[in-house]
């Protein structure tokens, strides 16, 4: 990679950002999910919010919505298209670098932005299994 290269996304990132996938628009209600995740990045403050359909114990939809930046948003309009009809235990599988492969790379000091995404997912699923488990 050539200096200064480390700042520019690639056209897979730029797409995902401007046309992210299973993003929630408007009203939560609309979605109906079966369990939602939420975290927060302590380096910039940003949230994520996930929200999950399970059947069988896999991922049939989910949706996010994010006060994150262009990487948060690219990252996990990825991770969501990888994590749909995955097992819940294959869903949490998916790794930073799965999701940097899949986009082509991301700008290495955006890594802490690429890892909300799967943050909101795992809590979205430990919320359903325990939820699972009251019941
Ligand atoms: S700067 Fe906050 S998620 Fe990227």
């Amino acid at each position: 990679m050539k200096e200064g290269q480390d700042w520019i996304y690639t056209d897979i990132v730029k797409d995902h950002f401007l046309n992210p996938r299973n993003f929630l628009m408007g009203d939560e209600s609309k979605f109906k999910y079966d369990a939602v995740g939420l975290v927060g990045n302590p380096i910039c403050g940003d949230q994520m919010k996930m929200f999950i359909k399970v059947n069988d114990d896999k991922i049939i939809d989910l949706r996010w919505k994010t006060y994150g930046c262009a990487s948060a948003i690219a990252s996990t309009s990825a991770l969501s298209e990888l994590a749909k009809g995955k097992s819940l235990d294959e869903a949490l599988k998916i790794s930073a670098k799965d999701i940097d492969d899949y986009l082509g790379n991301l700008p290495k000091h955006k890594f802490h932005c690429s890892v909300l995404g799967h943050e909101a997912l795992a809590d979205a699923i430990k919320n359903y299994r325990e939820a699972k488990k009251k019941a």
